[in-house]
């Protein structure tokens, strides 16, 4: 049957921290993937940004769910009511006709078939009818430009949320891989317990966050680098408030045994690299995408360390969803799964 007259085309980054939606070529939605539920009724509250402020503020009646973890599903009807939410909001004027979607969204590569299904039962739950799914990397790839089904190597290296994804792509296919579930949100957890072990602090999740952003770095030599952050949270023990001054070097320090985990996969990756196509990414250098991508002095750290230039894509947050956007255009792409 073809749906194509009600249809639209829906593409869809559903990552651990943030949604991000391209409707027919547009960037619709842009959210962190977080859903907000009135804990009587069942009822969405709000999802995303709105949903992000309430997030560990939460009252007796309102709780807050990240239906993600680690990349995939782990919440399935928080992810499904999440997905539903946000096609809704892309879409505000309701025909009389239930539209239905032409979807592609992409999953980590590591995802087993389970995983697959959740997203899939998903996607089809919230009104998904001709339904196709990528794996990230081919996506960041496809995403900041790269010509994916060329006889030449190219190398991604998303950081995301939740999974850091490594991919070296040539000929339209996935050739070396690795999926570590170490990327931003185990950043933000290690700068939360490292507060509460040196400051005697307690601080959330969001505003470790926030120390990650403002002074958050891979190196201890930055030459740009920024001043220190001022934090004001309760003592542990007295519950008294503390002022602490948190400089870039000490959270390069907490930070490097999951940044060292890092460069370990991307030299494992490489160690299984065919020796012709190693050749085109030392030419070419690899690409780094994903919101951790971002972090201070990383690029520089990793092309240090692996000897081979690394670039920081434009855009680094949206690379996948903009290649996921692309892969909808063109559906007989072999890389495509159902
Ligand atoms: N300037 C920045 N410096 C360091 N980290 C950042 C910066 N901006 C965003 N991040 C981090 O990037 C992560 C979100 O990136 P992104 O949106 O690519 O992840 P995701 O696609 O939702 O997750 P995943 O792909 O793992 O499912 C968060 O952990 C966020 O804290
Ligand atoms: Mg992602």
């Amino acid at each position: 049957m073809n749906f194509s007259f009600f249809s639209k085309a829906v593409a869809i980054d559903l990552g651990t921290a943030n949604t991000v939606i391209f409707m027919d070529d547009k960037k619709v939605i842009d959210e962190p993937s977080i859903i907000a539920i009135d804990r009587l009724s069942g009822k969405v509250v709000a999802v995303g940004k709105k949903a992000k402020e309430m997030h560990e503020k939460e009252s007796p009646n309102i709780r807050t769910i990240r239906p993600l973890k680690d990349g995939v599903i782990a919440d399935f009807d928080a992810a499904e009511s999440m997905i539903r939410e946000f096609i809704k909001m892309a879409n505000p004027k309701r025909s009389i006709f239930a539209p239905s979607y032409r979807m592609v969204v992409c999953i980590p590569s590591g995802s087993t078939e389970v995983e697959k299904r959740a997203v899939r039962d998903a996607a089809e739950h919230s009104g998904a009818r001709d339904f196709q799914m990528i794996y990230e990397p081919m996506a960041a790839a496809l995403g900041i430009g790269l010509n994916v089904t060329a006889p030449s190597g190219s190398m991604i290296v998303d950081i995301g949320g939740g999974t850091t994804e490594i991919a070296v792509i040539s000929l339209g296919g996935i050739v070396a891989d690795e999926s570590i579930k170490v990327a931003g949100d185990t950043f933000t957890a290690e700068i939360q317990q490292y507060l509460r072990q040196q400051y005697n602090i307690r601080v959330g999740e969001i505003s470790a966050e926030l120390v990650k952003l403002e002074v958050g770095a891979a190196m201890s030599n930055l030459e740009d680098a920024p001043e220190p952050y001022v934090i004001i949270a309760p003592n542990v023990m007295t519950v008294h408030p503390v002022v602490s001054n948190i400089s870039y070097q000490e959270i390069a320090h907490c930070l490097d045994k999951s940044i060292s985990k890092i460069e370990n996969s991307i030299l494992s990756v490489l160690e299984h690299t065919p020796p012709e196509l190693y050749g085109d990414i030392v030419k070419k250098g690899i690409f780094l995408t994903g919101g951790g991508a971002m972090l201070r002095g990383l690029a520089q750290r990793l092309s240090h360390k692996v000897n081979i230039e690394f670039h920081v894509a434009e855009d680094p947050l949206r690379a996948v969803a903009r290649g996921t956007g692309v892969a909808l255009k063109n559906p007989s792409y072999p890389f495509l799964m159902r």
